[in-house]
């Protein structure tokens, strides 16, 4: 199903804007990738160095292969019939020696998306999308990740602060068959995390074809309070995804046009009961370039209470959430204010697509009463202030729009080199970046590794009170300029940063920090 062929490219509607690019990359030797699978699992970086060194620079165009037609979603799933699965969460083999160990493998499976199809899918432990990890602040995280894929992987756990052998960069890579055993030291408070493929040049296809789930931190702070919790705090994973005449997935890397059908945790436009009390809802986009600007139908409150790093110092109320790639929101909705029998549903308010089909996210039914003791006290968490900085970094993010064949993403004006070190960073210290986006049509964002960052300023202006958190990724519109501060005082190591509209990383918009 899924071949080494790599076509890359990016289209994606901002506003009116609309702009269209592509660029293709040699795919992978399969003699380097037959040596890296018979290596020791010590050389792995070594031989991912090599796999990713041959699909790195751009090659001539590849045959997409026939298109395969309009996406069959819309058609074949009918909105809000299906009920939304809360993904399954995953138990540990082991609790003992201090930490909790969980053993996943990644392999295909086929998951019922569409309903009476079945739909081949890329998961962790079988799952579309993965299963759910809960972890505790200071209680050590084992997950042994297997690879039953033909391709090579890379589990990536989004927002984390972990040693860099740890964090699944593009060329960690764990080659079929092998199996690699990550450690997350949970030394953070706690947050909506997520994990993912990481493999440079793949991992925009294995995410899109399924390998995401979500890892949910916790810590005193949060548990003491009397927020929603149990089945009133509902994770959810939102996306795009374009399906073919038979209902299988369809991945080309440059159509974000035709990636109409909006699934939440896996299953197209779903229904969600709810009781008529407030609910938790810790929203992904776990979507490769979609960007969702949701709201609900009637323009209700929606009460923010976190974001990428866990809980805000305040919660904020608001009628629209804006998620780029990557990006959480955590939020609490309050049924109560529905009579029993009513229906309100979530949407979106942004292209690409036709409104129909993606200004529609979900639908909750409100289909019964229920106690509540939950609340949303007015103060969540303090945040320290950030520290003295001690130097000031600019980035700018561009990639090329000029209509060229083979268009690059760069992060100040050169394409991911993972040889190259693009950042040295003074361990134990704090630094200011500003981060622009250069492009007049194409959005990106912007993510780091391994830090939890402060945004000072977006485009010279205080941020939204959305922004104000613990944030591992920012929105950047064409034009855009964000401050943030980072303090390094994790881990020392080399750890990458990059755009996560996922095609863009893997056209190059991704760099590398080592921090000494
Ligand atoms: Cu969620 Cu480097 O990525
Ligand atoms: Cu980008």
């Amino acid at each position: 199903m899924v071949t080494r062929r790599r076509m890359i490219g990016a289209a994606l509607a901002t506003g009116g804007g609309l702009l269209l690019m592509r660029a293709t990359v040699r795919p992978a030797d399969p003699a380097t990738a037959a040596t890296a699978a018979t290596a020791t699992a010590a050389d792995a970086d070594a031989d991912a160095a090599a796999l990713a060194a041959a699909g790195h620079d751009h090659a001539g165009p590849t045959d997409p292969g026939p298109d395969p037609g309009p996406d069959t979603g819309p058609a074949l799933a009918p909105k809000f019939t299906t009920a939304m699965p809360v993904p399954p969460l995953l138990s540990p083999v082991s609790t003992d020696g201090g930490a909790d160990t969980y053993a996943v493998t990644m392999l295909r499976s086929s998951a019922r998306l569409l309903p009476g199809r079945r739909t081949d899918v890329l998961t962790y432990n079988g799952a579309f999308p993965g299963p759910v990890i809960r972890a505790r602040s200071g209680r050590k995280v084992v997950v042994r990740q297997t690879n039953l894929l033909d391709e090579p992987v890379s589990v990536h756990l989004h927002g984390a602060r972990v040693p860099a052998d740890s964090d699944g960069g593009p060329m960690s890579l764990i080659t079929t068959g092998r199996t690699r055993t990550y450690t997350y030291p949970n030394d953070q408070s706690h947050a909506s995390l997520w994990f993912h493929d990481h493999a440079h040049h793949l991992e925009s296809e294995h995410v899109y074809r399924g390998l995401s789930g979500f890892y949910l931190l916790t810590d005193e702070t949060e548990r003491a309070l009397p927020l929603p919790a149990g089945q009133y705090d509902l994770p959810i994973a939102l996306r795009d995804a374009r399906f073919d005449a038979d209902g299988n997935l369809v991945y080309r890397m440059d159509d974000p046009f035709n990636r109409t059908t909006i699934l939440a945790n896996g299953r197209p436009w779903p229904r969600v009961e709810v009781a008529a009390r407030k609910y938790r809802l810790r929203l992904l986009n776990s979507a490769n370039l979609r960007f969702f600007s949701l709201r609900l139908a009637d323009g209700g409150p929606i009460t923010q209470i976190g974001s990428d790093g866990g809980l805000l110092e305040r919660p904020f109320v608001t009628d629209t959430i804006d998620l780029s790639p990557g990006e959480r929101a955590d939020v609490v909705i309050d049924f109560s204010r529905y009579p029993v029998g009513t229906s309100v549903t979530l949407t979106n308010t942004l292209p690409p697509g036709p409104a129909e089909h993606v200004g529609q996210v979900l639908r909750f039914d409100v289909t019964r009463t229920a106690h509540d003791p939950s609340s949303v006290p007015a103060v969540l968490r303090t945040l320290p202030a950030p520290g003295p900085v001690v130097r000031e970094r600019t980035i700018v993010l561009q990639a090329d729009e000029d209509g060229r064949a083979e268009p690059r993403g760069m992060i100040d004006g050169k394409t991911y080199d993972p040889a190259r070190v693009d950042a040295q960073v003074a361990f134990g210290t704090s630094e200011i970046w500003t981060v622009t986006n250069a492009n007049q049509q194409i959005p990106h964002n912007f993510h780091l590794h391994l830090v939890q960052f402060r945004v000072l300023a977006r485009n010279g202006r205080p941020p939204s009170p959305a922004e104000a958190g613990l944030k591992d990724t920012v929105r950047l519109l064409p034009g855009e300029s964000v401050r943030l501060q980072a303090t390094f005082d994790a881990y020392r190591g080399r750890y990458p940063y990059h755009c996560h509209l996922l095609d863009h990383s893997a056209m190059g918009m991704m760099a590398q920090m080592e921090i000494t």
